[in-house]
């Protein structure tokens, strides 16, 4: 069990926030932003997972009307490790692994895919996440091609991969386009060199220029990632770093993503340790996520992503409609299934979630001895029906009137569930038309609230507990018995480590 600590932030353990018009930040009922906008589709562990029911769930998961396929291949390597990152846990900075590892996840996502019930279905997009997935180097060609040639990849499906400006060689920016990727991504963060050297970032952004350089017009979606609420960041910094990639010709999508500490123990351990600047007031951070949505809107963008927004002139129309716009890379609704490989990764089936162990060496080892590595107290195997209710803040699709009669009229949703999206409308959070349901500017600001509030009880539940789970980590480290390593932030195994009273280097 992981050790319960009390934190001090307002929103662990809250339920569903009351109206309060006049008390909360826009009017709304808030008066804070959401403290995490990352793990939304968890549910609490389940200690009596068994891999037979994780297998049964997957090779069960119906392949129903509306079923849509999505891959996520997560590649472990990093150079740096980079204060702020949601995804440094279990990291691995031995990236000389590469050939072993591409080999390795390239036969996880088939092995997966052909246990379910979507095999052969038409893939909608491919994404290659980090970590780094630049640090497999010249493997990446392997890659791109086992992944292209899995049943059901054409020439519509979308495939994205990320790298890391100060890491990236030519040569891999060279495969990408020779293998005809449609999105390239990469993280900014802020332009600020002082916030930057908070984060652990290099300073100097000459890595940003020489790369945009080799990719102009070789890619036809360039986006760069950015992150509001880091500290020592105000209004006038974020307004800035966002201008600034806006003018620039060679960018034409951008993620603007809200920090979230809970899951950056590391960044939580320098702030309780004054270390680090504050993060802005809750007021200001609210300000900078409304200027970055409204600005991106005012400037014909569109959005296309959960925090993403597309400058659509000069696209060709046709790689616009591949965008699948899942830089969460969670599952939209129910009957979407995402195939995820790789250490960390996290599937998403009907009646399915299956999480792979963090730790790398473990992954391997598993792969190799012919078993997938699942981390089982995290895999649960009920059905969430409700998923498209709370996901629509998250995709830019909205939530279609077809899908949401459909699902009242199954009883996918609670009455509570009904009144907390009422309550939402009113306010202003949410619009709906006869189209559906889809967000207001005001809506996307405290997107994560609405998240959080739209699910039942179970699903609040572990939002809140791995936002506790980050603040235990974060004073630990600042007590310095968990050693602040990228493998800090692997909670399978540092937080059992520490339940037991064991010191660990993380
Ligand atoms: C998976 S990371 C990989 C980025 C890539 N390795 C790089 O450094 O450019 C993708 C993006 O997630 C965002 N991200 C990471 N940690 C985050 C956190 N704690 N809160 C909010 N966004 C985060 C960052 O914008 C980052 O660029
Ligand atoms: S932000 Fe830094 S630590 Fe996180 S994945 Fe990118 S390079 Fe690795």
């Amino acid at each position: 069990m992981v050790r319960r600590a009390r934190v001090s932030d307002p929103s662990v353990g809250a339920s569903v926030a009351a109206p309060q018009p006049d008390g909360g930040l826009f009017h709304t009922r808030y008066a804070s932003l959401a403290r995490n906008t990352i793990d939304y589709w968890m549910l609490p562990d389940d200690p009596e997972m068994t891999e037979r029911r994780v297998w049964s769930a997957i090779e069960r998961a119906p392949r129903l009307a509306d079923a849509s396929l999505q891959v996520y291949v997560h590649v472990p390597f990093c150079a740096q490790r980079c204060r702020f990152c949601a995804f440094s846990g279990g990291n691995t900075l031995d990236f000389k692994q590469a050939e072993r590892y591409t080999r390795l996840v390239a036969l996880q996502v088939r092995d997966l895919l052909e246990r379910t019930q979507m095999k052969g279905h038409p893939i909608r997009s491919i994404n290659i996440g980090g970590g780094s997935p630049d640090l497999v180097g010249s493997h990446i060609d392997y890659l791109l091609r086992a992944l292209r040639d899995l049943p059901g990849c054409t020439d519509d499906t979308e495939v994205a991969v990320e790298f890391t400006l100060s890491t990236v060689s030519r040569a891999f920016i060279d495969a990408l386009a020779r293998y005809h990727v449609t999105k390239a991504s990469f993280g900014v963060q802020t332009l600020d060199t002082k916030v930057r050297g908070y984060m652990r970032q290099p300073r100097s952004l000459r890595h940003l220029e020489r790369v945009l350089d080799w990719i102009d017009g070789r890619v036809p979606v360039v986006n760069a990632d950015l992150i509001t609420g880091l500290p020592g960041q105000n209004l006038r910094t974020a307004q800035r770093d966002l201008q600034e990639l806006m003018d620039d010709p060679r960018i034409n999508c951008i993620s603007s993503y809200l920090l979230t500490p809970a899951a950056a123990p590391s960044l939580l351990a320098g702030l309780a340790t004054g270390d680090l600047p504050p993060t802005a007031s809750a007021p200001e951070q609210a300000l900078m996520r409304l200027h970055t949505y409204g600005t991106l809107q005012r400037s014909g963008w569109i959005r296309r992503g959960t925090n993403t927004y597309v400058r659509t002139d000069g696209l060709d129309p046709r790689i616009l409609a591949r965008l699948a716009g899942n830089e969460c890379i969670g599952a939209s609704h129910y009957e979407a299934f995402l195939i995820a490989a790789g250490p960390q990764a996290i599937s998403y089936l009907p009646g399915a979630r299956v999480e792979n162990a963090v730790n790398i060496d473990r992954w391997l080892t598993a792969m190799e001895a012919g078993e997938h590595p699942f981390h089982l107290p995290k895999c649960s195997d009920l059905a969430q029906r409700d998923t498209a209710l709370w996901a629509f803040p998250l995709r830019w699709e909205g939530l279609s009137q077809a899908r949401f009669d459909r699902m009242r009229t199954s009883n996918a949703i609670t009455g509570t569930q009904l009144e907390t999206l009422a309550g939402l409308e009113r306010e202003g959070l949410v619009v709906h038309s006869s189209k559906g349901y889809e967000l207001s500017l005001l809506g996307e600001v405290f997107m994560g609230h609405l998240v959080h509030d739209l699910k039942q009880d179970a699903g609040r539940q572990a939002v809140d507990d791995y936002v506790e789970e980050g603040h235990v980590l974060g004073k630990a480290i600042s007590a310095g018995s968990v050693v602040d390593s990228n493998r800090a932030n692997d909670r399978q195994v540092t937080l059992s480590l520490l339940n037991a009273g064991r010191p660990t280097d993380g």
